[in-house]
């Protein structure tokens, strides 16, 4: 680390009293940071480790001293293999494969493979995996009549499927078993087949349609789409060319490191909770607009647009404060185009060939266009993320603004649950962050009539 006490500073290493130095390295950078506590004048050797600093270092040689960090954005939480992500770069990766290379040649379950499992499935390893999930998408009838039934008219299918979730942990008490592999392995393919069916349910209940139940002579997207779409015909047979967009996209979402939702996973399983409470939180994290819900703005921001020629102005109210943001655009981690971003643009060329063109497609183009071109953007390192192109995909395809974030919670399902077994396997401590309290000194209580 370079940068001495200013890095750390701008790191949020707190304190009015309690400041810091670093020392200013001069020639070559050692492993460790020297500080000097200027309330002491003790001077402090701080080891770092791939990057980082290691909290119980920090502790031990700094009791007391808390980094404020309220949005951890320089915080690592955890050790992970699961997913690399270099923002500067544009670089994803699952398991050491590059996203590109897995959009274009596998499958969404056989990356849920990977991302579980840590290795590609062998042919007989994924027939296994394939059979499996298949046959575990029947979901409990009382699951749909006394859950998902029980919901208003005009429920939104992701606060019924945040309650869903949580309600299958009723259903397998076994799933309490963390530890026992067995029954980790089970509530694991339970999740991910289940979640299909569930995202559907949802969807038919909020606009009065019956509940299709699972043809499992289908794959998994195909599956899915019939469960979405299928009126009175016998068997759904879904478009080869958007059941396979829609498997692209859910290899897209299907994990990205210690995102906001994966982090409520990980913060609600150190607690050892079941793996469907852990996962009705992590889907809750991810029904807000600044995580899951960007696509639907997205769509919105567009609609309200307009037509090409009202995009300047647009980018104008945005540079000027009075627009609102950019929606689809700008990423806590990436700092350069979404790799995401890329190969969704070109999904989205396919899909529209099949289902025509987004008549929303031109006016996201000529935004992109300006604001690629424009200062205010390049200077803040602002480029299209994953949901500026993928919400044009998905209202294409026919899908409802409301199931969007629906839609991307069932894929990165298998992100949330690499990440609970892997923070299982490493034994986490529970998560149990510290804070800087700001509120009143002691005082009295006062009783009410003398307030
Ligand atoms: N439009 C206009 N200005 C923006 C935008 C935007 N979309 N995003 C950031 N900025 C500006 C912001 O106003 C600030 O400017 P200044 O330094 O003058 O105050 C600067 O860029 C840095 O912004 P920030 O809020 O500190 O950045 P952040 O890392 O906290 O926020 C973000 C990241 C994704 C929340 C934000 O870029 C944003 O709100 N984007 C729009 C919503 C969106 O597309 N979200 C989807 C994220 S990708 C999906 C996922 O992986 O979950």
């Amino acid at each position: 680390m370079s940068g001495g006490c200013s890095t750390l500073l701008s790191q949020g290493l707190l304190g009015s009293s309690r400041q810091c130095m670093a020392q200013e390295a001069s020639s070559v950078v050692a492993d460790s940071i020297t500080i000097i506590d200027n309330r002491t004048g003790n001077q402090l050797e701080i080891p770092i480790e791939r990057g980082g600093i290691a909290a119980s270092e920090w502790q031990k040689l700094l009791p007391g001293v808390w980094f404020y960090d309220p949005g951890l954005t320089a915080t690592a939480v955890c050790d992970s293999s699961i997913t690399y992500l270099d923002g500067d770069n544009g670089i994803l990766r699952y398991r050491g494969y590059p996203i590109e290379q897995l959009a274009e040649h596998s499958t969404y379950l056989e990356v849920a493979y990977l991302l579980l499992h840590g290795e590609l499935p062998t042919a007989a390893q994924f027939d296994t995996w394939r059979h499996e999930v298949t046959y575990h998408t029947y979901i409990h009838e009382n699951v749909r009549k006394r859950f998902l039934e029980g919901f208003h008219y005009d429920a939104h299918p992701m606060g019924m499927l945040v309650s869903a979730v949580a309600a299958l942990s009723t259903f397998y008490l076994d799933a309490k078993q963390i530890f026992d592999p067995e029954s980790r392995r089970k509530q694991i393919i339970r999740l991910i087949a289940k979640m299909p069916t569930l995202a559907a349910a949802a969807h038919r209940f909020s606009v009065g349609m019956p509940f299709v139940y699972p043809d499992n002579s289908l794959d998994f997207c195909s599956n899915f789409l019939s469960m979405m779409w299928k009126v009175a015909e016998p068997r759904f047979d879904a478009n080869p060319v958007l059941a396979r967009a829609l498997d692209i996209l859910f290899i897209l979402h299907a994990d990205h490191e210690q995102n906001c939702s994966t982090t409520a996973m990980r913060v609600v399983g150190s607690s050892h909770a079941d793996p469907y409470s852990a996962c009705a939180a992590a889907c809750a994290a991810l029904y807000g607009p600044r995580h899951g819900g960007a696509n639907e703005a997205v769509i919105r921001m567009l609609t309200e647009i307009g037509s090409v020629e009202r995009v300047p102005d647009f980018i104008r109210s945005v540079k000027e404060g009075t627009g609102g943001r950019l929606q689809g655009f700008g990423h806590r981690v990436y700092k350069s185009y979404d790799p995401r971003a890329k190969i969704i643009k070109r999904t989205a060329d396919e899909v529209f060939a099949i289902t025509g063109k987004n008549p929303l497609l031109d006016i996201a183009l000529k935004l992109e266009e300006i604001a690629l071109s424009d200062e205010y953007f390049t200077s803040r390192k602002l480029y299209p993320n994953v949901d500026f192109y993928s919400g044009l995909i998905y209202q294409a395809m026919g899908f409802p603004l409301e199931m969007f974030p629906v839609l991307f919670a069932i894929p990165r399902t298998a992100g949330w649950l690499a990440h609970w077994q892997e923070l299982l396997d490493q034994d986490s401590k529970i998560v149990r962050p510290r804070q800087l309290y700001s509120g009143p000194e002691a005082r009295d209580y006062v009783p009410i009539d003398r307030r």
